[in-house]
């Protein structure tokens, strides 16, 4: 039963057939919803995490979170909810390595934008725009390819793709028969997306 208290949502890895599908746009904004971005957002803070797509606990919907320097700032926490985002500007190039919730112990360097803007709406349907560089661009680029169904293990190259075929292979087989995997191990994450 539901208590109004924000839970951790099982993360989804790699395997899980959601982390695949293209994200549904959210047609409107309800109690139940704002439920769910507090559980998404709750969820992120709770794996040391500095973004969070909502396809990455399960639901196919095109919502993320993103604080990318919380844990680096002593926990101050500033939350950004992009509800349908939709980048407006890119600038620059920069590349970094990246980690993925749903990608555990696999870190790769990933070519991205430098600067973005980025609009959207926030948790209570008001229009909010964004901008930035660095890991707040990074974070921002990471998530929303979540909601395309876009890994960032796809965006490196083929030979690093066949040097982490191992790896994902053994994250992979603990999927189930419905498409869904949440793991088998309680993973130990530092800033992953
Ligand atoms: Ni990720």
């Amino acid at each position: 039963m539901k208590n109004n208290l924000p839970e951790i949502l099982p993360i989804r890895i790699y395997g899980d057939r959601v982390l695949r599908h293209i994200a549904e746009p959210v047609a409107e904004i309800t109690p139940e919803l704002q439920e769910f971005i507090a559980d998404l957002v709750h969820t992120m803070y709770e794996t040391d995490g500095v973004g969070l797509a909502a396809t990455q606990v399960g639901r196919s919907l095109r919502i993320i979170a993103v604080d990318a320097f919380w844990f680096k700032e002593n926990g101050k926490k500033d939350t950004v909810v992009l509800i349908n985002p939709e980048f407006i500007e890119f600038d620059g190039s920069s590349e970094l390595e990246e980690g993925c919730l749903s990608l555990p112990d696999i870190y790769e360097k990933v070519p991205r934008a430098e600067w973005v803007k980025i609009r959207g709406l926030n948790e209570i349907g008001e229009q909010v725009e964004y901008e930035g560089g660095g890991l707040f661009a990074r974070a921002l680029q990471h998530e929303y390819d979540h909601l395309d169904g876009v890994l960032f293990i796809d965006k490196t190259s083929k030979l690093k793709k066949m040097m982490l075929k191992k790896k994902l292979n053994d994250l992979q087989s603990t999927t189930d028969e419905n498409g869904v995997n949440i793991g088998k191990q309680k993973h130990h994450y530092h800033g992953e997306l």
